[in-house]
């Protein structure tokens, strides 16, 4: 059992979601070998359900990686919508160009390079659905930033709020990890208690808050 879910229930859920895509699957497989911090995989089945409820055709997203989720999103919306996406480190930032390229996904997906907390300034249009999985500490300010860019009725998800079970507990925070559960935990009061928005915190993979901006 992990400190959110229980591990038979992850797994139940798991080997419920179909596996429609084969090339996306065989990536996913390649990033847990690589064990790189990539979305989970119900995590991932949500957000393709927002994208189909949203009939979703622009997605901002903060914390690209190697362009896992960037992909799944751009399948999900059948290659047609644009998923502009950021990400700080030069390497993940190289091999996600490569990948996205390898699928076919270069006129679908624009990858900034740089930290989000300034590149978002700088990226122009309104998105329907923004995903937020990037530096904890700072999940507040890339809130802001793509609020201003939702259109209305836009959802706004953030992936790890509950951070391996220590955001809802003292008795699981490590000392190192102070600082971070601080900023989440005045995060989850921002995103639950402002007026422009609602939303609902879910104990799924490491905590997903999805937030409807007003
Ligand atoms: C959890 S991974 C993203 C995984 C990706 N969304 C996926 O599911 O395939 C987080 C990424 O965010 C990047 N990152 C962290 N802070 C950032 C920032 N301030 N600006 C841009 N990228 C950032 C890290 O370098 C890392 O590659």
């Amino acid at each position: 059992m992990d400190n959110i879910n229980r591990e038979y229930i992850d797994s139940y859920i798991n080997k419920l979601i179909p596996d429609e895509n084969e090339r996306l699957e065989a990536f996913r497989k390649e990033c847990e070998e690589r064990e790189l911090p990539i979305i989970h995989k119900e995590v991932g089945q949500l957000i393709k359900l927002f994208i189909n409820q949203l009939n979703a055709k622009s997605i901002i997203e903060v914390g690209t990686n190697v362009g896992y989720s960037s992909i799944f999103m751009s399948c999900a919306m059948n290659n047609q919508g644009k998923v502009v996406t950021v990400e700080r480190s030069e390497k993940f930032y190289n091999e996600a160009l490569e990948n996205i390229k390898d699928f076919g996904l270069d006129k679908n997906i624009d990858v900034y390079f740089g930290d989000a907390s300034e590149i978002l300034d700088s990226v122009e249009g309104t998105f329907d659905l923004a995903f937020i999985d990037a530096a904890k500490s700072y999940y507040k300010t890339f809130f802001d930033k793509c609020s201003e860019k939702m259109k209305p009725g836009g959802i706004i998800l953030s992936d790890n709020v509950l951070y391996q079970g220590m955001i809802a507990t003292d008795d699981l925070v490590v000392r190192r990890k102070k600082t971070l559960v601080r900023n989440l935990r005045n995060y989850l009061e921002y995103i639950s208690h402002d007026e422009r928005y609602v939303t609902s915190v879910l104990p799924l993979g490491d905590g997903l808050a999805v937030t409807l901006i007003k």
